[in-house]
C-alpha cells in the first residue's frame, strides 16, 4: 500500500509519518521516504531545488527537477518497496507539485501532469492532505534556524498553495483524504490509522 501525505509548510507531517510508522510496524512492514528527495541521487536533486544559494531556479527549471527526482525515487525506493508488499509512507509525492508548481507558480495541472507521466502510472493508494491556514503552519516552523528557497516564499504564495490542494482534493475525491489541521497531533494520528486500518 502506498500512501502519501501531503500539505502546506508547518502541518506536521514528518511528526506524523513517524508516530504512524511506529503504530503499524508490529503489524507490517513500514518503508517512510519523502520527496523531493528519498534517494542519494534524488537528495542531490533535492539540494538545487531547495538551497537558497539557488535562488535563480526558474519555475519550469523547478517543476522538472522535482519530476527528476521523483522518477529517480520511484525506481530506487518505491516500486522496489510496494513490489516487496511493504507499506510505503511518503511525505509528499505529485500532488505537491500540483499545488506548488501547477498551481502556485502558475505552469497548470496539465503542464505538471505531462512532465510526471511516469508517476502517474504509480499513483498512492491513498492520500492525506493536512490542511492548515498558511499562516498558522508558518508561525509553527517560525524556530527553525533554516529556511528552504520555499520557506521563504511570500504569504500570497503559501496561500495559493493551500488553494491548490483544496482543487487537488476536489478532482481525486476517491483518493485523497482532507484531515483537519487545525486539530491536536494525537486526534490526526487516531483519524488516520482508523482510515488506513480500514483500507488494509
Ligand atoms: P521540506 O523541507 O520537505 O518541507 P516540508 O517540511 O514543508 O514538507 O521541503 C519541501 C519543499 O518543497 C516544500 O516547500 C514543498 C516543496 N515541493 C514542491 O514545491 N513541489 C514538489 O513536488 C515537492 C515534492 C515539494
Amino acid at each position: 500500500m502506498f500512501i502519501t501525505f501531503e500539505g502546506g509548510e508547518g502541518t506536521g507531517k514528518t511528526t506524523l509519518i513517524q508516530s504512524i510508522k511506529e503504530l503499524l510496524s508490529s503489524k507490517y512492514d513500514v518503508v517512510t521516504t519523502r520527496e523531493p528527495g528519498g534517494s542519494k541521487i534524488a537528495e542531490a536533486i533535492r539540494d538545487i531545488i531547495l538551497n537558497p544559494k539557488y535562488l535563480g531556479v526558474t519555475p519550469y527549471t523547478e517543476a522538472l527537477l522535482l519530476a527528476a527526482s521523483r522518477a529517480q525515487h520511484l525506481d530506487e525506493v518505491i516500486i522496489p518497496a510496494l513490489s516487496n508488499h511493504k507499506i510505503v509512507l511518503c511525505d509528499r509525492y505529485l500532488d505537491s507539485s500540483l499545488a506548488y508548481q501547477g498551481y502556485a507558480r502558475n505552469l497548470g495541472f496539465d503542464f505538471v501532469l505531462a512532465i510526471n507521466d511516469y508517476a502517474t502510472k504509480h499513483m498512492p493508494d491513498l492520500t492525506f492532505y493536512i490542511d492548515l491556514d498558511p499562516e498558522v503552519g508558518i508561525k509553527r516552523i517560525s524556530h527553525r534556524d533554516k529556511y528552504d528557497r520555499l520557506d521563504q516564499e511570500t504569504k500570497d504564495f503559501h496561500l495559493n498553495v493551500r488553494k491548490g490542494y483544496q482543487e487537488i482534493a476536489k478532482l481525486y475525491p476517491n483518493r485523497i483524504i482532507t484531515i483537519d489541521g487545525s486539530q491536536t497531533l494525537d486526534a490526526i494520528i487516531r483519524e488516520m490509522i482508523h482510515i488506513i486500518e480500514n483500507k488494509l
